[in-house]
């Protein structure tokens, strides 16, 4: 059983994205929920295009009442995942942090989003006496191995204050093509491979010290 969020402080930084991939990832070990707690609802617009497709995870929106959401969610799935609005401070993302097993950090290759996250370290902060459990990582994410930006993030983020997974998501077109149909990458077949193989590193990473 775990409680996952994905949280950062910025839109389009990957956590919709991150959120339903890992969710799908996730779902052959066990019930899964997706619970949308941005009042934009992504998720929740992305999962009424798959409709009955096979392989997808439920998703829930609740952008009020989240926290009894989450628990009550949590009784009956392996894992609940919590897809949070674009803000550090709402109230959505420090009532899902405080109930949460493990934090996802999105970060974009741009070293203003780097800095950013100097205020998601501080919030983390802020909760933790609640929840001291909480482990929170940065994820590289929509990362373009050629560009000298890219090669340079490792070394950005080293300076940080939390830590960084060691595996980084590329961005890959799949990912939008993937919107459109409501599917995850995992129901892309080969053209989703490479993308659902980082997927699956992640989650190795995440459940590391479990
Ligand atoms: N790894 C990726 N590669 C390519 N496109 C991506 C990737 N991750 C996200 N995107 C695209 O970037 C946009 C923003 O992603 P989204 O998950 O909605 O971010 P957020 O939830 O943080 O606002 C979407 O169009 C999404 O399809
Ligand atoms: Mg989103």
């Amino acid at each position: 059983m775990s409680i996952i969020v994905v949280v950062g402080n910025k839109g389009g930084t990957g956590k919709t994205t991150l959120a339903l991939n890992l969710a799908a990832g996730l779902l052959p070990g066990g019930p899964v929920v997706v619970i949308d707690a941005d009042p934009q609802q992504s998720a929740y617009q992305w999962r009424l295009v798959g409709g009955d497709r096979p392989g997808l995870p439920a998703v829930v929106a609740a952008a009020h009442g989240l926290e009894q959401t989450i628990t009550a969610l949590r009784e009956t799935h392996r894992h609940v995942i919590v897809d949070c609005p674009p803000s550090i401070k709402a109230p959505q993302t420090e009532a899902a942090l405080r109930l949460a097993e493990h934090a996802l950090i999105p970060v974009q290759p741009s070293p203003m989003d780097l800095w950013a996250t100097t205020h998601i370290a501080r919030t983390l902060e802020r909760v933790r006496p609640e929840n001291p459990s909480l482990r929170a990582m940065i994820v590289m994410s929509q990362i373009e191995p050629r560009t000298t930006l890219s090669r340079l993030m490792p070394e950005a983020a080293a300076e940080l204050d939390l830590p960084v997974a060691s595996t980084a998501l590329r961005r890959r077109s799949i990912h939008r093509h993937c919107v459109l149909e409501g599917r995850t990458v995992f129901q892309a077949g080969r053209r989703g491979s490479e993308a659902a193989a980082e997927i699956q590193s992640l989650i190795a990473e995440i459940f590391a010290d479990d």
